[in-house]
């Protein structure tokens, strides 16, 4: 039977509407505007998933385009508690390589012209010390500790992911001096992805596979799109095997701070409950 709840959701490239067995399309309208598409609800691991193509179904939002209030609002508004979040992104120091799949802890906001809040008045200050779910990110690290992530090296627990504004990549410099920031990946839509998510009461974790080395990290040319979409459309197969295994692995999100946070804070905006 078809439902229009979701407990679990994955926000990412289209290549992952196929992980979804029995899937059929909802419109959902928020007051944010449109999501990137329809949302896609289906089953995986016997759990009801919700799916959205950051990017749009045929990759029409640009990284500094993307309506993430109005994705996240309606996620949540399905009964969406715990989002999954696979990313390309580009490697800036030797102790990753392309072809890793890596599950930061640590976020640093490099985006210049992005809504990233829906509090629009009042006091409402969320806590971003830990951008990312402790749960959420134990269960991929066990699903990748249980099927090897699909890759001879694992998968890698932590790291710090940039974020840039975007289309561009990063010149040089700007790769090199994140590099000697010691931050580990790069990338341009993990954010305000992250803390609306956080501001949703939903618990939420990036999944990064690294598609290339930074302009600073490598000689030649520097990083160009052809590599980027090739390295991570041979790697969907492992991604969509990673999330599903992560799926049987998530835990409970009720009592976890991801959620709880608000507790006695009047929040000035509406977190629709999916009921
Ligand atoms: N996504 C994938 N590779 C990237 C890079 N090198 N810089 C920014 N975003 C990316």
């Amino acid at each position: 039977m078809e439902h229009q709840r979701a407990d679990i959701a994955v926000i990412g490239g289209t290549g992952f509407y196929a992980f979804l067995d029995d899937p059929h399309e909802v419109e959902v309208t928020t007051p944010y505007g449109d999501p990137s598409a329809p949302i896609a609800i289906g089953t995986v691991a016997g759990r009801s998933v919700a799916f959205v193509p950051r990017h749009g179904p045929h990759h029409e939002f640009p990284p500094h385009r993307i309506n993430h209030r109005a994705n996240l609002w309606a996620l949540r508004s399905l009964g969406v508690r715990q989002v999954l979040a696979p990313c390309a992104v580009g490697g800036l120091r030797p102790e990753v390589v392309p072809g890793d799949v890596v599950v930061p802890d640590q976020l640093v906001d490099r985006t210049t012209g992005r809504v990233q809040s829906y509090v629009e008045t009042g006091a409402v200050h969320l806590p971003f010390a830990d951008p990312y779910c402790s749960g959420v990110r134990g269960a991929v690290l066990g699903a990748g500790e249980a099927t090897g992530g699909g890759a001879e090296r694992g998968i890698v627990d932590g790291g710090t992911m940039v974020v840039i504004e975007g289309p561009r990549f990063s010149t040089r410099a700007e790769s090199r001096w994140y590099a000697d920031q010691g931050w580990t990946l790069v990338n341009m839509t993990g954010h305000p992805e992250a803390v609306l998510a956080r501001e949703m009461q939903q618990c939420y974790a990036a999944i990064a596979l690294v598609t290339d080395m930074d302009a600073g990290a490598e000689d030649g040319a520097g990083v160009g799109q052809a590599e980027v979409f090739a390295r991570f459309k041979e790697n969907l197969d492992r991604l969509r095997g990673l999330l599903t295994a992560t799926i049987e692995r998530l835990p409970d999100p009720d009592g976890c701070s991801c959620s709880n946070w608000a507790d006695g804070i009047d929040l000035t905006y509406e977190v629709p409950d999916g009921s």
